[in-house]
């Protein structure tokens, strides 16, 4: 098979990958904007290399005619979770997003059981529709979800199965078996104080975003000549800000908001 023949094959891949990966970092900036805790924490996409595709062929006596069935993560999806919980809320996500966009077809949980080596994720395949130059197509997309500590052990273990070609030395093997053991460990740790971190983090994004409005509205006061107001809430501001108030600068916001609409209603008339 030829380069044109590969570069084509692999388009709509690329775009299922672009969209989905687009789609999952959008949710996590919506969660930011609302304030709310993502359960998405970050979001990686790859579309397999053609020499990893023929050596699959090759592995496993692949048909070239029914490659796309048979092999199931040309387009791959990792998403990456803070807490073990927030797979799960992840995974039902998804499957609410079943009449929209992405039909789940097969699950796997090696969270439950993990692989012999060690490896914890769960994974989904998920048939995609895709418009691209070639027309409408539907692409199978393996998304593994996991938790930021169970990713660093992954990386890791598939560097060495890289340098080692699948023999990795029993020394070895044992003692990555053993640092799975300890990043579950970690996992644990964590969502033992998974409430505590959610709320530090609630509380900074509802901080961060009542700044970003409360400067933008006394920017918006300037406009509207309203110079002495704006100077005055922005006195308010210097002060609450340097105290650390949260509670104080949400209810600055919210006067601001109540300010700047009516005024701006004032305007109109
Ligand atoms: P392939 O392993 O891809 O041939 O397909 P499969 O049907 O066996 O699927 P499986 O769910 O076992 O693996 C799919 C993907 O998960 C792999 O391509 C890897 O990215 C990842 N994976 C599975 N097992 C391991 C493992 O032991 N270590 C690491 N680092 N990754 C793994
Ligand atoms: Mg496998």
């Amino acid at each position: 098979m030829g380069t044109k023949y590969w570069q084509e094959l692999l388009i709509p891949y690329q775009q299922a990958v672009d969209e989905i990966v687009l789609k999952f970092n959008s949710l996590k900036k919506q969660y930011a904007k609302i304030g709310e805790y993502s359960p998405i924490e970050s979001v990686y996409g790859r579309v397999k290399s053609v020499s990893s595709i023929l050596e699959k062929i090759q592995q496993y006596g692949v048909e070239f005619d029914t490659l796309e069935e048979t092999i199931q993560d040309i387009a791959g999806v990792r998403i990456m979770c803070q807490f073990q919980e927030d797979i799960q809320e992840v995974v039902e996500h998804i499957r609410k997003r079943e009449r929209c966009d992405m039909e789940i077809i097969k699950t796997k949980d090696y969270l439950t059981e993990s692989k012999p080596s060690g490896y914890k994720s769960y994974h989904l395949i998920i048939r995609y529709p895709v418009y691209s130059v070639a027309g409408y197509k539907d692409i199978l997309v393996e998304i593994q979800i996991r938790t930021l500590a169970m990713n660093f052990w992954s990386i890791i273990e598939h560097s060495l199965n890289y340098k080692y070609k699948q023999n990795i030395p029993s020394k070895v093997q044992e003692r990555l078996q053993n640092a799975a053991k300890a990043v579950n460990e970690i996992d644990r740790e964590m969502s033992s104080i998974r409430g505590e971190i959610q709320n530090a983090q609630r509380l900074f994004g509802l901080k961060s975003s009542s700044v970003s409005s409360i400067l933008e509205n006394i920017g918006y006061l300037y406009k509207l000549n309203q110079g002495e107001k704006a100077a005055n809430y922005e006195a308010i501001f210097d002060e609450l800000f340097e105290q650390e108030d949260i509670i104080q600068l949400i209810l600055l916001r919210k006067e601001l908001e109540s300010q700047v609409s009516l005024i701006e209603s004032e305007v109109e008339k």
